[in-house]
């Protein structure tokens, strides 16, 4: 995402209590610490409409932003500090999500959310793809059981190599879509990426996977 500078968002960054600095630290305390049972995480949550819009919509579970660019993690956290209802279920981390798994104990999320991750076109850039195997081993610690990522593109070439990528994990899928919006869907927000792509007529294209088919350990 190319974003100009915004010379305040460091300092913002560093004083905002929501913004966890050293996220290893609350490794297998983030329930506890949240205050809720089931916990969602967003991996490049940009500037936040997707999560403090659904931690609005879900106060009942926990809701973790993950955003490396200091510039949009800024603006996602301006935007939680306006929200004015209660929020004591969110925290944001503002790095890199590539140690994901030093930061969360096995099985301690439920849901991880990447929206409209960055394509990276180029053949010896997919290592940087969220849904590339690196990224996905960790997901499987992280996650429940029971749990699942759910991912939203406009990209039809990231999509595929999406689906092949968790494929050959072993994953499942458990639903997907070409053109999620063709219906509307309450149930989830719309993400700013989203909107652009929505407003120029592009499909959305979207699917969940399961670490184990229905039934087998999540029944
Ligand atoms: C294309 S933007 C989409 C933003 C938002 N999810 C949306 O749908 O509007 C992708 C975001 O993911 C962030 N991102 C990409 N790789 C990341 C990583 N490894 N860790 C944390 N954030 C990452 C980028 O900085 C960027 O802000």
């Amino acid at each position: 995402m190319r974003m100009r500078k915004l010379p305040w968002a460091e300092d913002f960054l560093k004083e905002q209590d929501v913004v966890i600095k050293e996220p290893a630290a609350l490794q297998g305390k983030w329930k506890e610490t949240l205050k809720r049972d089931v916990l969602h995480l967003e991996i490049g949550c940009g500037k936040g409409d997707y999560w403090t819009k659904m931690a609005l919509q879900y106060p009942e579970y926990g809701w973790i932003g993950v955003e490396k660019n200091n510039n949009v993690a800024a603006l996602a956290v301006r935007k939680y500090t306006k929200q004015e209802k209660e929020k004591a279920h969110m925290r944001f981390i503002n790095d890199d999500a590539e140690q994901l798994a030093s930061w969360f104990a096995e099985g301690e999320i439920q849901v991880i959310h990447l929206n409209f991750s960055d394509p990276w076109p180029k053949k010896r850039a997919h290592k940087k793809r969220l849904s590339n195997q690196k990224f996905i081993a960790q997901y499987a610690k992280i996650l429940a059981d029971d749990g699942e990522i759910q991912m939203k593109t406009d990209n039809s070439s990231l999509f595929e190599y999406s689906i092949i990528e968790f494929q050959n994990a072993g994953w499942f899928l458990h639903d997907f879509s070409v053109d999620f919006r063709r219906v509307a869907h309450d149930e989830d927000v719309i993400t700013e990426y989203e909107h652009r792509f929505m407003e120029k007529g592009q499909p959305i294209y979207r699917a969940i996977w399961k670490k184990y088919p229905m039934n087998e350990k999540n029944a």
